[in-house]
């Protein structure tokens, strides 16, 4: 989950991570009182989870309540990069001399946490990275040991921070590290961390990614949650505990384990292409146990969506054997009443696969096809999602 950069701000603050202060508002009179409130001059940003605000204007500088106000009016209801904007957060207004950028993430294929640390900072980390990669520090960072407070000199001497510098931004850098162990986040970044003026280090813009298979140790990671701006139907499903995932087409996709998923929606894909270029609609992963309660609230959250035309149903019976899935078809349409309108095509394989099909022939639901291989179920959902276009 990507926190907005609000929120990644209250985060810092707790850490000690030093940040200006800021206050969210939601409409330009908001925008206008927080200004007034904190005095001076004051920067209105954006507050959606896209980088690359300040370029689209989404990040104004004011001079005044009644700049900040206008600034706020401009800013509110901006499309950036399809990204709505709702609210925006007025923050103190630096003076900046430099900026630099710092980041830790978790490195998965290195099995270990990676320092990314640039003197230049600013710009967009992935530019620099091509364009000056010489001026990005990379760091291996042992998770045994982290960023204490050599290691955070260390790297600040390697991304070319001058001698004078390096002993104020390295115990930033241990803050940050604090923040991403402390959270466990995948991703910590700032860019930028800025020197001011005044000769402060601050952290003005903050990204932090935390890792949801932690949550069960950090509840209060829950009200981090953006409900209002998550997919109604991805409300619904993490609701009912299932891995989904909604995408653009019209054949709603049901299967268990990931990488049979996966496939699945490529061959839907591809034999979409003889029909009028129907698409997955989601991708949604069962999981081991197809019971007929997990099979009837993946269909119900596929069902619910407008778009889907078709589901094809393909399910490898593995622990769960082929019988059981059926019944949990069988049991879910049965459940799910008249809610269940739409064709489905079910291809199942594997462990007690005659079984399975038996049951399912048996029950002969007007709504369902059997499909005896994959390819042939992915081409007639496609061929009735076309045909119900
Ligand atoms: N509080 C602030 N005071 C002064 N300048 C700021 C402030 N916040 C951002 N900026 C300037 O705006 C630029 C873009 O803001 P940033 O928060 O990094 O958004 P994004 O990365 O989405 O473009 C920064 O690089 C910095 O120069
Ligand atoms: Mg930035």
């Amino acid at each position: 989950m990507d926190l907005y950069e609000y929120q990644a701000r209250d985060l810092f603050e707790e850490y000690g991570v030093p940040v200006l202060p800021g206050i969210i508002a939601d409409t330009p009179a908001d925008v206008r009182a927080a200004a007034e409130k904190l005095g001076g001059v004051v920067v209105v940003k954006a507050q959606v989870k896209v980088g690359g605000r300040g370029k689209a204007g989404g990040v104004k500088v004011a001079k005044s309540p009644e700049d900040a106000e206008a600034a706020g009016q401009g800013i509110l209801g901006l499309d950036i990069k399809g990204h709505t904007v709702h609210r925006v957060m007025v923050a103190g207004g630096a003076r900046i001399k430099a900026e630099f950028y710092f980041s830790v993430l978790l490195d998965r294929s290195n099995r270990s946490y990676l320092s990314l640390a640039s003197y230049e900072g600013g710009v967009e980390i992935e530019v620099l990275a091509v364009e000056k990669p010489e001026a990005l520090a990379y760091t291996a960072v042992d998770p045994m040991i982290g960023i204490d407070l050599a290691v955070a000199k260390q790297i600040a001497i390697d991304a070319k921070f001058p001698a004078e510098l390096v002993d104020k931004v390295a115990p930033v850098f241990v803050k940050l590290y604090n923040v991403f162990t402390g959270e466990d986040a995948t991703l910590v970044e700032v860019n930028p961390l800025v020197l001011t003026e005044e000769g402060d280090i601050i952290a003005l813009d903050g990204k932090v990614t935390i890792d949801e298979n932690a949550d069960f140790r950090h509840p209060r990671h829950a009200l981090l949650e953006d409900a209002a701006a998550a997919d109604p139907l991805e409300a619904k499903a993490k609701a009912a505990g299932l891995n989904y995932v909604k995408l653009d087409g019209e054949v709603g996709i049901i299967g268990n384990g990931a990488g049979l998923v996966m496939s699945t929606l490529d061959v839907v894909a591809y034999a979409g292409e003889n029909f009028g270029s129907v698409k997955p609609a989601n991708f949604l992963d069962i999981g081991g146990g197809a019971s007929a309660e997990v099979m009837a609230a993946g269909l119900d959250v596929i069902l619910g969506d407008p778009q889907v035309k078709s589901v094809f149903v393909n399910v490898f019976g593995g622990i769960t054997a082929c019988d059981a899935v059926a019944k949990g078809i069988v049991g879910a349409l049965a459940e799910l009443g008249s809610s269940a309108n739409k064709p489905l095509v079910v291809r199942l394989d594997g462990n007690n696969v005659e079984e399975g099909r038996r049951i399912l022939a048996e029950a002969n639901h007007p709504l369902v096809t059997l499909a005896a291989t994959m390819d042939e179920g992915a081409a007639k959902a496609a061929e009735l999602a076309h045909a119900a276009k």
